[in-house]
């Protein structure tokens, strides 16, 4: 679904980044989850995180009782009236009232007929729910093994840190904060994320705003930082063209995944996977 700070359209180049190895993948910052829905699950054990208790909730349902939120977005309407009564609710922070399925029913009902996914105004797009169902038998297969978590980042990070843990960061963009009403990111808490990723043990990759401040936090010993132009479509629609920047840090090098795919067709190692090859690959 769409969600503000959505990350459909670098999905593909986020997983291109992922380090070879880990055991358990941690999504701090999971939103509508586009990088845990679009990588391939393993043998690793996953976790998704947001700090918006509403959106966790939301997760839950639709892993845990996905027949039950189909049932009561069954015969919502997609009307005006009973979106403002319902966005209303919301920012009076009464959601929590609600008992979970309605809770879940409610906010999904308010991502998907608001403007852009803000929350707040109403879409006026035609859209049928019915149409959704597919969609959430298809992620309620997909999170049956994930763990749901609604943490705020740095209790999380330090309870699932091992060697063996790889955390994708996807925190709000430096000057969006206010963005996410719901939760409050603060100015602040780019230095606490910071702070709190340079002292791990695993491995971290985080997705940011190409920015001076950005740059200027994370430019730190040991830390790669990749940059990436992409059209901006916004944009484009007005002034036809426009780029901008984001950035990927991390504390391992990210090229590492692509290095295998090429070895794996070196005579040298066969062609075969092994643990040798992949340690060579990362020091590539
Ligand atoms: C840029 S969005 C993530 C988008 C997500 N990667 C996707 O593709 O949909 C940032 C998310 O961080 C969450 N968030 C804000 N403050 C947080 C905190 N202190 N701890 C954990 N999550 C937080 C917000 O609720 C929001 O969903």
């Amino acid at each position: 679904m769409s969600w503000v700070g959505g990350k459909k359209a670098l999905r593909d180049e986020i997983l291109s980044r992922f380090p070879l190895y880990y055991e358990k993948y941690i999504e701090v910052f999971g939103g509508a989850g586009w990088v845990l829905f679009h990588k391939p699950p393993g043998m690793d054990f996953e976790v998704w995180n947001d700090y918006n208790s509403n959106l966790a909730n939301l997760y839950r349902c639709v892993r845990d009782k996905p027949n039950k939120l189909k049932y009561k977005l069954r015969y919502v309407l997609n009307s005006r009236e009973d979106f403002n009564w319902i966005a209303a609710l919301h920012k009076k922070g009464l959601f929590g009232r609600f008992r979970d399925a309605d809770r879940a029913a409610k906010f999904y009902q308010l991502i998907r007929y608001s403007y852009a996914s803000g929350l707040d105004s109403f879409g006026s797009q035609p859209h049928s729910m019915w149409a959704d169902f597919p969609q959430i038998d298809m992620a309620a297969r997909r999170l049956q093994k994930v763990v749901i978590e609604n943490k705020d980042f740095e209790g999380l990070i330090r309870h699932y840190d091992r060697s063996v843990s790889f955390f994708y960061c996807d925190p709000p963009y430096f000057s969006t904060e206010n963005y996410y009403k719901d939760v409050g990111f603060k100015k602040e808490d780019h230095i606490r994320l910071r702070d709190t990723l340079l002292k791990i043990k695993g491995k971290f990759l985080v997705s940011y705003n190409d920015c001076p401040e950005i740059r200027k936090l994370w430019d730190r010993p040991g830390i790669y930082i990749e940059e990436i132009s992409r059209l901006n479509n916004l944009a484009q629609r007005y002034e036809g063209g426009c780029m901008y920047s984001e950035l990927f840090i991390s504390n391992y090098r990210q090229t590492e995944r692509n290095a295998l795919q090429l070895s794996m067709f070196d005579e040298n190692t066969g062609g075969i996977l092994n643990e040798k090859s992949i340690n060579d690959a990362g020091d590539d």
